[in-house]
């Protein structure tokens, strides 16, 4: 029985997918099979030698050092797309938040609370200190066309706004489901002086650290809005700070509230609850479990973050699955040590992406403790798994 170890709470639908292949799902266990997990901060995590995959219930991977795991030959496993509707909600939401006074209005009508006035009476009067605009037909820009970017320009044509997306990898599958009236913007800075809403859509990577830093502030629209419902670690918040003070942004919707940022004026702060609906709970860690069940039994991997996918249909009397680093002559070394034990191979399945490869191979006949040891001492093998 495979055993499952959660290191967040996770929705109880994982059960649908774990329970019918008979695996356990603990919260303490010393020789795991698997990991899942949502936000647990797996960098100084200790993880037991046993564990042969993480899959995370969420599309953000900076909680798990995943290319250290590559070097284990540990799959990293993600749910692109599992949680982008509740994400692209809340991001509609933000919207309106920027647009019109609505949470200084809430605020403002609970502390009438107890008082001796007509509330009614208070309210009339009151309200013009918090009218607002409207979003329809103002620019939205996009930066970032996932699964989550896409969704939120596609609902943004909808509801009559002029988009902009700005994606310089994005894939054939998202580009096929944009709406074909999201312009497209190849130079950040211009779709920055472009647009009234600018909404952040892309991973946190070393890379892309503070991208919205006092250069590409100053770059925006004058009393702009800006949405981060991706990672507060993209965004400069001294000039987040410093552009909201002197009104050169209107509004800071952000989903990762941190103590530099509270207490500034016009900035709204969510306790990243993008992904945090019932639907999407339930959707992530379903799809974890699918990728985890079917790496466990058939060394199959789809959504990984640091190997390449690789899937095929088993053919053969057992399966062996290589983790190699990507250099040449890995995989003719490994058949020849196969083809030397005179056995058939019946089906092969390689990929390799970034620093890592991966292969599946089926064979015809069970292959010997020894060869398999053989392929194991060989350069350039991270791991090899013999699956029956
Ligand atoms: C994600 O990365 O999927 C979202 O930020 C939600 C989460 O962290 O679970």
């Amino acid at each position: 029985m495979s055993k499952i170890l959660k290191l967040n709470e996770i929705s109880g639908a994982v059960d649908d997918i774990f329970a019918p292949h008979g695996y356990k799902l603990v919260k303490e266990c010393s020789d795991p099979d698997a990991v899942i997990l949502r936000s647990f901060d797996m960098h100084s995590y200790n993880m037991p030698k046993s564990v042969l995959c993480v899959g995370r219930a969420g599309a953000g991977v900076n909680n798990i050092p995943h290319r250290e795991y590559a070097e284990q030959g540990v799959v990293v496993f993600n749910t692109p797309g599992a949680n982008a509707n509740a994400v692209k909600e809340l991001v509609v939401c933000a919207l309106l938040l920027c647009g019109r006074k609505i949470v200084d209005g809430i605020n403002w009508t609970q502390s009438l609370a107890g008082g001796r006035q007509d509330i009614p009476k208070s309210v009339e009067s009151g309200k013009k200190a918090f009218a607002g605009g409207e979003i329809l037909g103002k620019t939205l820009g996009v930066i970032g066309l996932g699964a989550i970017g896409r969704l939120v320009a596609n609902t943004a044509v909808d509801l009559g706004m002029k988009v902009i997306g700005y994606d310089p990898y994005i894939s054939i599958d998202a580009a096929w489901n944009l709406n074909h009236n999201v312009q497209k913007e190849t130079d950040l800075k211009s779709l920055l002086s472009k647009c009234d809403f600018v909404t952040l859509h892309v991973p946190y990577l070393d890379a892309n650290k503070e991208m919205i830093n006092e250069e590409a502030l100053g770059a925006m629209k004058n009393g702009a809005n800006l949405i981060n419902c991706s990672r507060g670690e993209l965004v400069d918040n001294a000039a987040v700070k410093a552009a909201l003070k002197s009104g050169r942004l209107n509004r800071y919707v952000t989903d990762f509230p941190c103590e530099e940022l509270l207490g500034t004026e016009n900035l709204i702060t969510i306790p990243h609850l993008g992904a945090s609906t019932e639907e999407a709970e339930d959707n992530c860690a379903q799809m974890a479990a699918r990728e985890i069940v079917d790496f466990i039994e058939n060394g199959n991997i789809t959504n990984s973050v640091n190997f390449p996918n690789c899937k095929s249909d088993r053919n053969g009397k057992m399966r062996i699955t290589v983790f190699h680093k990507n250099v040449k002559n890995v995989i003719s070394s490994v058949s020849d040590i196969i083809a030397k034990e005179g056995i058939n191979i019946s089906s092969f399945n390689s990929q390799s992406g970034g620093p890592m490869a991966y292969a599946i191979l089926d064979i015809d006949e069970i292959i010997s403790d020894a060869t398999i040891d053989k392929i194991r001492k060989s350069d350039n093998i991270v791991r090899v798994r013999v699956i029956k």
